[in-house]
């Protein structure tokens, strides 16, 4: 957690925070136990598997600040997952339960 808000604010350096349309949302992530981490529990359905695009398209994601807080660098958020792909995904929710 102490490393994603680390990442958060370093990207938040890089621009002004804003969104328009609304994607994909399951509430604010920051209120479960791990906060943006995944755990088996809140992910029965994607768990174990490398393919997040599959169900989660990139275009939809990261559109919304669910936080209530308007902190989010969303824009700063789809641009690094934009450049790395599947790769940015385990820096900020975890392993996903994936065996490399
Ligand atoms: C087979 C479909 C599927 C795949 C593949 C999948 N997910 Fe998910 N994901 C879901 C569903 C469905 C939800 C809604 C919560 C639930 O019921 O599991 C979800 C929810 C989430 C959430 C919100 C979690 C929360 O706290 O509510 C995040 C973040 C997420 N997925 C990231 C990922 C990442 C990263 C990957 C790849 C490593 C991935 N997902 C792969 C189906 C999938
Ligand atoms: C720099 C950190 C970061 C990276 C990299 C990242 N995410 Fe996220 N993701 C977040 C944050 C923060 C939220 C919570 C948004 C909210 O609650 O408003 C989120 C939310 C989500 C959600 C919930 C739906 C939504 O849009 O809020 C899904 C699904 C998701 N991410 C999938 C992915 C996948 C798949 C990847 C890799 C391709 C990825 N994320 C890479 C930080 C990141």
């Amino acid at each position: 957690m102490k490393r994603l808000i680390l990442i958060l604010s370093l990207l938040g350096l890089l621009g002004c925070v804003s969104s328009d349309d609304e994607g994909q949302g399951f509430g604010n992530l920051f209120d479960s136990p791990e906060g943006t981490v995944l755990t088996e529990e809140e992910h029965p359905d994607g768990w174990g598997r490398s393919d997040c695009f599959f169900c989660h398209p990139i275009y939809e994601i990261h559109r919304v600040d669910r936080t209530g807080t308007g902190v989010l660098p969303l824009k700063e958020i789809q641009k690094f997952v934009e450049e790395e792909g599947l790769d940015s995904c385990p820096l900020c929710h975890g392993d996903n339960g994936v065996i490399e």
